[in-house]
């Protein structure tokens, strides 16, 4: 089996492994630097497969060299927000939490695609990307994949639909200027613009844009992590699997949409090779407004750090 090491072993490390491991399509290494947090969750995790009937291995360690010959390494690493926090506010020290990791992956495992989810995502998955040299294509930041399956559940529940109908598109940056664009939003291809008034969306869009602050506004002490871990799981497996998915995710642009040496949030079709191709979408003049807005705020973010 194909090998996916996951650095960090919190709430949304443990919880990929576990939804990896249930649709046993790789093997997993959790990666935790306080000693014996990743053993004891993935030795937890392994006593629970032949109940949940799983063949993939999950292992644990506190040693980096141990993600040698991974196809995807994650990095959910770093602090999360308290409630009051902005995403944005968790910067500067997640950088320094990430900046000893990065040529460990250059050095254990040059070949893997990596995928960030430590937020604040775009800006932290553009400083791996230039500090590491990594080839674009080969960095990548879970975002929209989040964002779209939150959207679809909210469109879900208000038309009483199955959520296995409903596809959303979100790009921009994973922060509150995600745009949301109704129109690519549909129910088995029916733009949700024909099935929902435009206030009852408005309503959909600004829950979605605070989804991730309303769960911390309950759990106070942590953030989301189930849907984070399932979004996770779903970048990693179409790459694990060379499935060409297409996937909202946080891509590094290269010109793409006008933008260059960012990473933000866009369709992008994913394979074995990572990001295989950035989709271009056609943007009215408002939503490339909104798109400009949130392009804004990541460059903001990523001009402070130091690369
Ligand atoms: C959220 C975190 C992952 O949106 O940013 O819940």
């Amino acid at each position: 089996m194909k090998k996916v090491s996951i650095i960090g072993a919190g709430n949304v490390g443990a919880n990929a492994a576990f939804y990896i491991g249930e649709k046993n399509f790789a093997d997993v290494m959790l990666v935790d630097v306080v000693e014996g947090r990743a053993k004891g969750k993935a030795l937890d995790l392994m006593e629970a497969a032949p109940v949940r009937y799983y063949d993939a291995r999950i292992e644990g360690t506190d040693d980096i060299a141990d993600i040698a010959g991974s196809e995807v390494v994650v990095i959910t690493a770093g602090h999360v927000r308290k409630p009051q926090m902005s995403r944005l506010d968790l910067l500067e020290t997640n950088a320094k939490v990430i900046d000893p990791i990065i040529p460990q992956i250059k050095q254990h495992a040059p070949e893997a695609t990596i995928i960030n989810i430590t937020e604040p995502v775009d800006a932290l998955t553009c400083y791996i990307w230039k500090k590491g040299k990594f080839d674009p294509k080969k960095v990548v930041g879970m975002t929209g994949v989040l964002d779209t399956t939150r959207f679809r559940e909210f469109i879900s529940k208000e038309l009483q639909v199955s959520t296995a109908n409903t596809t959303a598109v979100v790009i921009g940056g994973h922060h509150d200027f995600m745009v949301i664009i109704p129109r690519y939003a549909s129910v088995e291809g029916i733009p949700i613009t024909q099935l929902l008034p435009q206030e009852k969306i408005d309503n959909l869009i600004k829950r979605t844009r605070a989804a991730g602050s309303e769960i911390l506004s309950y759990l106070k002490t942590a953030t989301a992590h189930y849907a984070p871990a399932a979004a996770l799981a779903e970048i990693v497996e179409a790459i694990i699997k060379d499935s060409k998915r297409m996937l909202c995710v946080s891509a590094c642009l290269q010109g793409e949409y006008d933008v260059k040496d960012l990473c933000l949030g866009v369709p992008a079709i994913i394979g074995a090779k990572g990001v295989e191709k950035v989709v271009e979408l056609q943007l009215t003049i408002e939503e490339r407004q909104q798109f400009e807005e949130s392009v804004t705020v990541i460059k903001n973010a990523v001009d402070t750090l130091e690369i």
